[in-house]
This record gives structure tokens, C-alpha cells and sequence, in this order.
């Protein structure tokens, strides 16, 4: 059922805690500021993303290292990253009067309360590293990473002792990221707990700039193969204070999300030879690369950045979809097949027909075996499952009738009616055709 709002967003939060996408953290005890769980199918739908990802970034080319580093790291990283400093910290009033906490650069007027109209106090740095203690005397600093980059840069020597890459070669890394955001907002925007799809691609000094143009290329093909449109994305050359004094170029990718509008889906920035030459300061250790022929130079690097609740939140809001289809309003997910949580919904016509129950359990099980992610449904009549599988995005409705069974019509005997969710068309498609026919 569609909920009684306009806001295209708010359906969205709603489709995704009704249907088991993703529920507020914490969620019994009133939930945790900035967190949020992801339910069966939203994790079905991460997954999808970072497997793509990962096929595309690593798996499918010959120049990327996968890494998946601890998230507790030697604070000694943070120090020489330039995290623990003022780099990494945000501006934050707070209200004198109701105690609100506003960062300051989001606000225009920053000497009254947005929410009391109370006096605002003095603005501070707030740093957004969570802090913790490593071992029970509890002595050594530690942080939760706010970004997985500093894990892929801290294992540059590693990685290249290791695998013995050849330049230009990157390392990829996905995994959890932590910043203890002033104000949290916006659904997966904002958060304190997120994940990171990184890359660090270390290359010559004088070939950045044909290689970033590659990569730029690299991205716009990954956001297409996520399904979103062009009209819904749109690339900002970061410029003046935006760009990070060590950054030459940094684009950001922006998605027009529902109710939002244009913000940040993914970055790229080129950081020059930054990162290593302050982990080579500080750990006092070479990371440089070394030539066939000997000679020796730090590389420079690009880094493709993109946010999994980001991208997760943009490929809901372009699968996310009404239209008039028979009775009243329907809502469907036009995900992509690959990043569907169900490749496909399988249903006896009837639950309490013993041959067609077992008919389509066999089906179902020989799909389960190729696909895996395929759903069993049996509840309601026919037309609520496909209302139901649509409304999760499910690509395929798989029906098993007496005409599989071959009462009706003979020349039909194994086949089932496959359902198309886009267009709600049904075939008819022998059994052993159907792998086929959904791949
Ligand atoms: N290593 C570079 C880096 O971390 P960033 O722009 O701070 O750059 C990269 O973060 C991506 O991580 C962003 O484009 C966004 O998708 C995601 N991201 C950053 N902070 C986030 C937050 N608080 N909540 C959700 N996603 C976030």
C-alpha cells in the first residue's frame, strides 16, 4: 500500500522498514543517533552493490589489490594522516539554552537557536574521530576509522613486497567507516556508522591526469551499471575552499536525491603523493617504488571514494516507482536484476494442492541452487504476491498451475507462467528453459 504522503523519501524510509530494508539502529530502546541496521533484504541489496563493485573494480581488471584492514589502528596513523587535527574536525555551536547542537557552517545565522531561538554559544572544532582504548590497562589510544583509505595506504608496502605490482596499480578496500557526525540526517546520508568502497590507484606523477580522466570514465560506467540516469547525476569540479590544499582536482558526483536534491554520491580526488610522504615521514619507513632499472620515486594517487549507504539510497530512489496497473496504485522497485535481493519469486497457484505445492517446490529448488537469492511465496491470492514481490523489486513472479501439471492443457505439461515486474506480462516458459530464460 502506498503511504498517505507526497514526500517521495519518507515512502522510501517507510517501503524500507515495512519490507525488511532497513530498520532505525538500536531500534527497541529508541534507537542510537546516526545508526541504522539493515534488515534481510537490505542486506541483500548491499551485498549486491559491493559484490558488483567488487567484479568490476578488482575481479574484472589486472591492475587492482583487494585489502580488507582492522578498523583499530596505531593512533600513530591518525597523528600523521592529519585526522587527530583540525583537518578533520567541524565547526559546532551549541544552544545555550535547550543544549541543541548545530554544526555551524550549515547554519546562516549562528547566534540563535534554530530550534529555541535561544542564545547559540562560542563555535568549537569538534573533532569526528569516535575515540577508544586498546587492552584492559587501557592506556593505548585508539580510533575507529573514519575512512578505510589510511588501511590501504598503511599497507602500500605490503601489498607492493607482496604481490609485486606493476605501476600504474591500485588497492580496494571496502568496509565500515565511523565519524561521529554533529548532526546526523537524512535517512543513509549522514550517518555515524557507514561503509566505505574505496580505492587508492598509485600512479607516475606525470601520467595523473590521463589516468584520472580514465577513472572518471571507470565511475560514470559504474553508476550506469547501478541503473542511475543521467539526469539524476551530475559531476562538480571542487574548486577554491572545497579542495584539500594537497588536491589538484577532486570531482564529486552528485545524485538529485528524492526531496534533497543534488549532493555528494561518490568523490574522486587526486591527493598528490600526500599520504605516503606523511606516512614515510612519520613511520620513518621507505614507501617507495622501485623501477626495473632501480630508480626509486613515491608514487602519486587517485582515489575513486563512494559511500555503500549513499549509493544504496540513490538506487532505491531511481528503482522507486508508481504507476496504475488494474486496481489502484502500485508500487515497484525497478532495480536492476543484479541488485534485485530475490533474482526471482516462485508460487504454487494454490497453497493447499499437494501436486502443486510439490511441483513448485522442485522448481524452487532448482533455482535456489543456481541463483540462490529466489523467493518462496505462498501467501494470498496470486495478484497480492506480485504486488508484494514488486514492491520489494523482484525481476520475476514464477507461477505453478494445473496447466504444469499438464490437467489442463497438455501441450502445456511443464511449463509455468513467468510474471515480468516492469511490465507485468506473462509467458509461458517451459522448466527447463527457466535458468535460461531469467539469467
Ligand atoms: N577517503 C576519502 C574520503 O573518505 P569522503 O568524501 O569523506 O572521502 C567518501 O567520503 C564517501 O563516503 C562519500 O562520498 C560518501 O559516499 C561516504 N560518506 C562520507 N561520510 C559519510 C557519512 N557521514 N554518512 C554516510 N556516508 C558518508
Amino acid at each position: 500500500m502506498a503511504e498517505k504522503t507526497d514526500d517521495k523519501m519518507e515512502k522510501i524510509v517507510a517501503l524500507c522498514k515495512r519490507r525488511g530494508f532497513v530498520f532505525q539502529g538500536s531500534d527497541i530502546y529508541g534507537g542510537l543517533k546516526g545508526t541504522w541496521d539493515f534488515g534481510p533484504l537490505g542486506v541483500a541489496l548491499n551485498n549486491n552493490i559491493k559484490r558488483e563493485w567488487w567484479k568490476m573494480f578488482v575481479d574484472a581488471r589486472e591492475d587492482m589489490y583487494g585489502l580488507d584492514a582492522a578498523i583499530l589502528m596505531n593512533e600513530k596513523v591518525w597523528e600523521a594522516s592529519g585526522h587527530t587535527g583540525a583537518g578533520f574536525s567541524d565547526p559546532v555551536v551549541v544552544c545555550t539554552q535547550c543544549n541543541a547542537r548545530f554544526r555551524a557552517d550549515h547554519l546562516t545565522d549562528i547566534t540563535t537557536c534554530p530550534d529555541c531561538k535561544g542564545q547559540l554559544g562560542e563555535q568549537k572544532d569538534f573533532n569526528l574521530m569516535f575515540e577508544t582504548k586498546v587492552g584492559a590497562e587501557g592506556t593505548q589510544k585508539s580510533y575507529l576509522r573514519p575512512e578505510t583509505a589510511q588501511g590501504i595506504f598503511v599497507n602500500f608496502k605490503n601489498v607492493l613486497d607482496s604481490m609485486s605490482p606493476k605501476i600504474p596499480f591500485g588497492i580496494a578496500q571496502i568496509g565500515k567507516a565511523f565519524r561521529n557526525e554533529i548532526a546526523p540526517r537524512e535517512f543513509l546520508f549522514r550517518v555515524r556508522e557507514f561503509e566505505q568502497m574505496e580505492i587508492e590507484y598509485f600512479v607516475k606523477e606525470e601520467s595523473w591526469e590521463a589516468e584520472y580522466e580514465k577513472w572518471l570514465e571507470e565511475i560514470r560506467a559504474w553508476h550506469k551499471h547501478l541503473g542511475l540516469s543521467g539526469e539524476n547525476l551530475r559531476e562538480v569540479e571542487v574548486e577554491g575552499d572545497g579542495l584539500a590544499h594537497y588536491s589538484k582536482r577532486t570531482v564529486d558526483f552528485e545524485y538529485n536525491y528524492p526531496g534533497k536534491g543534488f549532493d555528494e554520491l561518490s568523490g574522486f580526488a587526486y591527493r598528490s603523493d600526500h599520504d605516503l610522504q606523511n606516512h614515510i615521514r612519520a613511520s620513518g619507513v621507505s614507501l617507495e617504488y622501485i623501477e626495473a632499472d632501480g630508480s626509486r620515486f613515491v608514487p602519486h594517487v587517485l582515489e575513486p571514494s563512494f559511500g555503500v549507504g549513499r549509493t544504496f539510497m540513490a538506487v532505491l530512489s531511481e528503482a522507486y516507482t508508481e504507476d496504475d496497473m488494474g486496481s489502484g496504485t502500485r508500487v515497484y522497485l525497478k532495480l536492476p536484476a543484479h541488485l534485485a535481493p530475490y533474482r526471482v519469486a516462485i508460487s504454487p497457484l494454490l497453497k493447499n494442492k499437494p501436486p502443486l505445492v510439490e511441483k513448485a517446490r522442485e522448481v524452487f529448488v532448482a533455482l535456489k541452487k543456481e541463483f540462490g537469492n529466489v523467493a518462496w511465496d505462498d501467501n494470498g491470492n496470486v495478484g497480492k504476491r506480485y504486488r508484494r514481490q514488486d514492491e520489494i523489486g523482484t525481476p520475476y513472479c514464477v507461477v505453478i498451475d494445473f496447466e504444469t501439471l499438464g490437467e489442463e492443457k497438455p501441450e502445456h505439461k511443464d511449463t509455468v507462467t513467468v510474471r515480468n515486474r516492469d511490465t507485468g506480462a506473462q509467458e509461458r516458459v517451459h522448466i527447463k528453459e527457466l535458468a535460461t530464460y531469467i539469467k
